[in-house]
């Protein structure tokens, strides 16, 4: 008898995001509108290659040093030190100190998982709060590790904005030594970010409860278009005194996805402790993937560490950056023009690539089944989607469904 029956295994729904996408794929509509994936396109529509990344692959194509030997299991050093750098600034006193423990991971999922799976280990609390609503991952990443996952009030969604109240209650709430997750810039799915005072007053609470903090930090220049200004929240936490886990994604800014770029940085109280942390977490990496893979973290070592390469990367960061805002204003514009009803003012109070437009489950499946345009469930559309040949196209789509539902 085989210990295990096959027959018995369930269908697993399909991922919610790639579910939407497999579905915008297989529709022959010629107006179809892809607004699910967190991918930039351009305005034509199109994946873009950053040119700095083109540039940079062409130059260490020719290097004759490049072999395919396995990096270190905890990464290329150049990357991880430019990592941190980038995250905490250069002159942060952890850079200074050397207080921060640094793994090359397989995506922001990777250092997700290797940073959460550290807590599952060593943490006195199982308990893990996200945000509501929040990416999907987390929770099947908790669920996957036998956390026990509790929630914090994000997003109002009848007002469209932070639910502030709800969520300083939620984390005062929260049993001493729980880890709080929280989304270091460009909230994701709902493109709300806290103001500077929301941010320190989730500080206080945090410090006040002695919760533990993971940052996870997909967005950093893709948000606001700079590096810095994305970094705000956590370096105002550091200054604060706390010590952080932060995972670090290349996928979006570095517009990287397919390489699996990623890094998890731990701020620890002394470089001793430093080492300890880094050497459990190299022991996760291990037995999950044994050895980073290199092409795409040596692009981003490379251009963090070449001061002309940096500026023109933040040069094309811009350029992302500011499409995604146009086609935020955008959008915002015509659906005033159109008078649909409702105030879209948060459309405007949202950042990065995400916006949360507060349609409803049902308009959602009217704007899909009736217009072609794809979008998530939850309402949240990714504004990467938009360019000027479909803009109106949308905002009718979106006015239509407001008004007739
Ligand atoms: C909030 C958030 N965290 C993490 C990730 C994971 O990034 P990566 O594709 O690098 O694994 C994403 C990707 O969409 C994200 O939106």
């Amino acid at each position: 008898m085989s210990g295990l029956e096959f027959s018995e295994i369930p269908l697993c729904p399909p991922d919610v995001v790639f579910g939407v996408l497999d579905s915008f794929n297989q529709d022959p509509d010629p107006n179809k509108v892809n607004l699910s994936i967190g991918a930039y396109r351009t305005d034509e529509g199109d994946p873009w290659v950053l040119p700095i990344v083109k540039a940079t692959e062409l130059a260490l194509a020719q290097d004759v040093l490049q072999d395919h030997e396995y990096l270190p299991i905890s990464g290329l050093t150049a990357f991880l030190d430019s990592s941190a750098r980038l995250v905490l600034g250069a002159s942060s006193t952890i850079i200074l100190e050397n207080r921060y423990a640094a793994v090359q991971t397989i995506g922001g999922t990777g250092a997700i998982r290797i940073g959460l799976g550290f807590l599952k280990k060593f943490s006195k609390s199982n308990v893990f709060y996200l945000p509501t609503p929040t990416w999907p991952n987390h929770n099947k990443i908790l669920t996957e590790l036998g956390a026990e996952i509790r929630s914090y009030r994000y997003y109002d969604v009848d007002k469209n904005c932070l639910d502030e109240k709800g969520m300083i209650e939620d984390l005062r709430a929260a049993p001493e030594g729980s880890t709080v997750i929280l989304h270091g810039v460009a909230h994701n799915p709902t493109g709300m970010d806290p103001t500077k005072d929301q941010w320190k007053q989730i500080c206080d609470v945090i410090k006040e409860r002695s919760l533990t903090t993971f940052v996870d930090f997909a967005y950093q220049g893709f948000a606001s278009g700079d590096l810095d200004k994305d970094a705000w929240a956590v370096r105002y936490f550091i200054e604060q005194g706390l010590n952080l886990f932060i995972a670090q994604s290349y996928s979006k800014n570095f517009g990287l996805y397919n390489e699996r770029v990623g890094c998890l940085t731990v701020t620890c109280s002394s470089p001793k402790l430093a080492s300890c942390v880094k050497s459990q977490l190299a022991v996760l990496c291990r037995t999950i993937w044994s050895n980073p893979s290199n092409h795409g973290a040596r692009i981003v070592a490379t251009v963090l560490n070449n001061p002309a390469m940096f500026a023109e990367w933040k040069e094309n960061l811009r350029v992302m950056s500011d499409r995604l805002s146009q086609m935020r204003q955008a959008l915002y514009d015509r659906l005033r023009v159109l008078g649909t009803p409702g105030n879209w003012d948060h459309l405007l109070a949202q950042i990065g690539m995400f916006s949360y437009t507060g349609l409803k489950p049902n308009q959602v499946e009217i704007m899909t089944k009736k217009f072609h345009i794809y979008l998530m469930k939850s309402g949240r559309i990714s504004l990467a989607g938009l360019n000027s040949k479909n803009l109106d196209y949308v905002a009718k789509g979106i006015h239509e469904v407001i008004t007739t539902t």
